[in-house]
Parts: structure tokens; C-alpha cells; sequence
């Protein structure tokens, strides 16, 4: 039996909601192991994987960070951040376990010493756990480290599989790059050292089952793609709303806002999947080659335009859940006039035969009134009214990514009586209630992808291209003239005014929070 059958034997309890086989034994190289990413987000979700033997019980992890730590301690942090024993997967003996396959390793990432002694405890560990040299580089830095650790990987010789047999990968995380010159160059390099085929930009909102669900819902049924286009839907509107603050990440969003952090990536990888063009198969480049197309469809943002089509927002002290909150510029960290958005609604037209003349709307901030992430598709009225006198509402068809994940229609409805009232009424799909739990982590799912070497939920250099040519003429134009007085929205509410007059200039509002 070889390493990979034993594996698989070992693991008897696969469970096939997860994973069909526990993937490829490997080493994971975690950069940035003892920061916020790492802890909060990626251990629970390996966590999570191991746990539905997802993982080949060889695989091991080595956290390499700058902060000095024993093997023992890094597993003790680690552990703090994994589900307690009352929460689902908190109970089981695999947490220890799990523990155990962890290790870490002190260096500095400008260190070229660093990485030879890393090539060596590589080594060991693959010949230790027979490892078949398989190895994932997961890069969970800040922004500004990328592309010095992936020199150095170069340099070190770590970045070529070491064998015909085996695969050598990264992940890197998002922001990748804080505009397009720098998205370019940093492709650039890590185009120089790793091939495409190797290369994983990671953007979670990809990996979250809602969104995947968006692909299927609309090319695994025969009923909604016949309407889904510019004949029978009047508008599309995206919103992804949170109701947190910036946390304790000022430094990064001060230098971003919410245009680079959240519209850049998350939001116009939805508003591709919303748009694209059926894919003849569901593998990479099939599905890549139709996202693309809708970013090279949108129409650029001309200066004059942009005043009128793009709102920026910064939220003030205010109220949420009850509680009272402090506004932007009173966060630790933040700069007392500090200019960067906390809010952007824009509009955008998708200049090709399906859409056209069909704007789509889009925000997303921090502090609203509820967290809320949203695609919800307004159709056309009924193009001749029967029902006189009653004030039918357009059906809406919306897909809830989080947090009550689900997707609902809305129709009217007569009401009981003698008399003829319409009132709307909805059809509801929940995740809980159909499969019986919620979905699980994106972390979880793209992780596992990355180690089966499935691309198709990553970005591939030409789009993340794509997305920062529609975004830079704005940061362009913001940078040269002054901001909107700030703060112009309350934490708690539903965004600025501005926001909402850009909708109904146009005869629409937004959907309420
Ligand atoms: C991250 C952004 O990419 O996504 C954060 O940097 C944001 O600012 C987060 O809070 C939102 O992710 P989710 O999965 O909580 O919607």
C-alpha cells in the first residue's frame, strides 16, 4: 500500500459532506503564523478540515513567523482560537491531535539565512512524515511583505516542486496589490518565481457556499436563466454591510478604505458571478474566462461620471445593536481628520448584450445598521397592469449570502377577503432548514481546494488586473480633490444620504438594511 492509500484507509470516517478522500499528504508553510489571519480565520479552518478528515493525517504545519515561540507555545496560542468544548467540533479528541501536527519556526522574512535553514527543516519534516515534498506556501502577511517573502522562496530554491511527483503551491492573500501598477508588479514577480498553475490569489468571499451556490442556482436549473437578463430585470443591487468597525486593523484600513479592501475584490467577484456567461464546463478556465469577460464589459468610470455615479462615505459616532460606538476618527489608530472611506455605493453598467441599459448598484461598508451581504435581482413590472389601483411592487428574486443564508422570491399575493388587495409575499430557501447546518467556513473550502489543486475559486493574474483598471480611475479622482465633509453617516444607519439619492435619481432605492 503506498503513503497516499494508507492515508486514505486511515481515515475511516471521511465524511462526504466535507471531502470524498483526505487530500494529498503535505506541508503547510504558514508566513504570518502568529498574526490575526492565521489565528482567527486559517488554524480553526484547517482545524475544521482535519476534523472531517479532510487532511491526510501526515500533514503537518510549520507557522513561520518573526515573533520568537517554542513548538509548544505556538500550539497553545493556536488552540485558544479553536471551537471551545461546547461549540460544534470543540468536544472531540481530534483537537489535541490536531495540535500535535502543528510546529513552528522563528525567522525573519528578509532573512536569507532564514530560508536555507528553512529548505533543511523542510527536509526533515517531509522525510520525517513522508510528506511525498508536497508543499503550500500560505502567504498571511501584510501586503507590503509579498513580494520579498516570494523572492526569497525563489532564491532558496523553494518554489520548484521537488520532485516530477510532487506540487509545490501558494496562496496569497488578498489585498494583492493596492492599485493597478502595484497589482501588475507584484504579478510580475511572482510570475518570475512560480508558474500560473501554482499560484493561488485567494479572495474568501469565493469560497463561501452562498456564493458558490449562485453558480449552481443559475446554471444547474432551467428556470431563472431564461429571464435573467436586460429584457426582464430591471436593476441589480449588491450590498455587503457590517455592522463592525474597523477593529483593531487601522493601520491597514487606513491606507485602504473600503473601495480597495471591500469593492476591489469581494464585491465585483459577485457582481462577475451575477453577470457572467454560462461556462461550457465548471473547471477554471472555463469559469475564469467567463468572470473576466464581465470586468472587461463594465464600463470605465470617466472623471465627469464618477462625482455623479460613486459615493464615498465615513462613519460618525452612533448606535449599534443598542450600544453606543465611536465614530472613524475616534478608533485607535486613526488619524482625527482622517480622509478614508468607511462606505462606497457606486452604480456601473455592464456594456454587452445582456445588460445593457440594466444598472447595477453597489455598496458595501462598516458600522451599518446590520451586517448584511446581499445579491438581490429586481425584475421588470408586469408590462400591463390588471389589478387597477393597487400599488404592485416589482418581484425580487435575492440571494442571501450571510448571515441568514438562503435565497428568496418576492411575489404579490392576493390577500384573503372580498376584496382585491395584493400584498407581496415571498418564497423562502434557507440553508439551515433544507440541509440541516450552515455552511461552512470559506477558509475551509478554499484550502482544501488549493491542496487538491483546484483553481477554479482563486483569481488568476488577468483579473485581479481587470478589477483595480475599473477602481483606479477612482482612487485617482478622489486624490485629487478633496473629500466630502466627514464623518457623513452615523455607525448604525443605513449609509449616507448621497447614497441614496444615487438610487433614486434614478427612480429605485436601495433595499433596506
Ligand atoms: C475582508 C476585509 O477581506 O473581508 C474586511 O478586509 C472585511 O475588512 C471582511 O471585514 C469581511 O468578510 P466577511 O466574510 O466577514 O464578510
Amino acid at each position: 500500500m503506498d503513503a497516499h492509500s494508507a492515508d486514505v484507509a486511515e481515515a475511516t470516517q471521511t465524511d462526504a459532506y466535507y471531502c470524498e478522500v483526505p487530500s494529498d499528504p503535505c506541508l503547510i508553510v504558514m508566513f504570518g503564523a502568529s498574526g490575526d489571519l492565521a489565528r482567527r480565520k486559517l488554524l480553526p479552518a484547517l482545524y475544521d478540515l482535519a476534523l472531517h478528515s479532510c487532511l491526510a493525517p501526515r500533514f503537518r504545519l510549520l507557522g513561520f513567523a518573526r515573533t520568537g515561540m517554542r513548538d509548544d507555545d505556538f500550539r497553545k496560542s493556536a488552540g485558544e482560537f479553536l471551537p471551545k468544548a461546547e461549540e460544534p467540533g470543540g468536544a472531540s479528541g481530534k483537537k489535541e491531535d490536531f495540535l500535535q501536527h502543528l510546529q513552528y519556526f522563528k525567522g525573519d522574512y528578509d532573512d536569507p539565512d532564514a530560508y536555507q535553514q528553512l529548505v533543511k527543516r523542510l527536509e526533515e519534516l517531509d522525510r520525517e512524515r513522508q510528506l511525498g515534498g508536497n508543499r503550500l506556501f500560505y502567504l498571511a502577511v501584510p501586503p507590503e511583505v509579498y513580494m520579498r517573502i516570494v523572492e526569497h522562496l525563489g532564491k532558496a530554491g523553494l518554489a520548484k516542486p521537488v520532485s516530477d511527483k510532487a506540487w509545490t503551491r501558494v496562496i496569497i492573500e488578498k489585498p494583492f496589490g493596492h492599485d493597478g501598477a502595484s497589482a501588475r508588479e507584484l504579478n510580475e514577480k511572482v510570475l518570475s518565481v512560480f508558474d500560473e498553475s501554482q499560484i493561488y490569489r485567494i479572495d474568501h468571499y469565493l469560497g463561501k457556499e452562498t456564493v458558490q451556490n449562485l453558480l449552481v442556482f443559475r446554471f444547474g436549473n432551467g428556470i431563472f436563466e431564461p429571464l435573467w437578463n436586460r429584457n426582464y430585470i430591471d436593476h441589480v443591487q449588491i450590498t455587503a454591510a457590517e455592522s463592525l468597525g474597523v477593529e483593531n486593523r487601522a493601520a491597514f484600513y487606513e491606507s485602504a478604505g473600503a473601495l480597495r479592501d471591500m469593492i476591489q475584490s469581494h464585491v465585483l467577484q459577485l457582481t462577475s458571478l451575477v453577470a457572467m456567461e454560462a461556462p461550457a464546463t465548471f473547471e477554471a478556465t472555463s469559469v475564469r474566462n467567463e468572470k473576466i469577460k464581465v470586468l472587461q464589459s463594465i464600463r470605465p468610470f470617466a472623471t465627469e461620471t464618477i462625482w455623479k455615479s460613486v459615493v464615498r462615505g465615513q462613519y460618525g459616532p452612533g448606535n449599534v445593536d443598542g450600544k453606543p460606538v465611536p465614530g472613524y476618527r475616534q478608533e485607535p489608530g486613526v488619524k482625527r481628520d482622517s480622509a478614508a472611506e468607511t462606505f462606497v455605493a457606486l452604480k456601473l453598467h455592464v456594456d454587452n448584450w445582456r445588460w445593457s441599459g440594466v444598472p447595477f448598484y453597489l455598496r458595501t461598508g462598516k458600522r451599518l445598521a446590520r451586517p448584511l451581504t446581499e445579491i438581490a435581482i429586481r425584475f421588470r413590472q408586469a408590462p400591463h397592469r390588471v389589478f387597477r389601483g393597487e400599488n404592485l411592487e416589482e418581484n425580487s428574486l435575492v440571494l442571501n449570502i450571510q448571515p441568514d443564508e438562503g435565497i428568496s422570491l418576492s411575489f404579490g399575493a392576493k390577500s384573503p377577503g372580498a376584496q382585491m388587495h395584493i400584498q407581496s409575499v415571498t418564497m423562502d430557501f434557507q440553508y439551515k432548514r433544507a440541509f440541516g447546518s450552515g455552511p461552512r467556513s470559506a477558509y475551509s473550502t478554499l484550502i482544501n481546494d488549493c491542496i487538491r489543486g483546484e483553481a477554479t475559486l482563486f483569481d488568476r493574474a488577468d483579473s485581479v488586473e481587470a478589477a483595480w483598471a475599473l477602481v483606479d480611475p477612482i482612487l485617482d479622482a478622489w486624490k485629487s480633490a478633496s473629500a466630502p465633509p466627514f464623518p457623513n453617516y452615523p455607525a448604525g444607519s443605513d449609509g449616507p444620504r448621497a447614497a441614496d439619492d444615487l438610487a433614486s435619481s434614478d427612480g429605485r432605492r436601495w433595499r433596506a438594511l
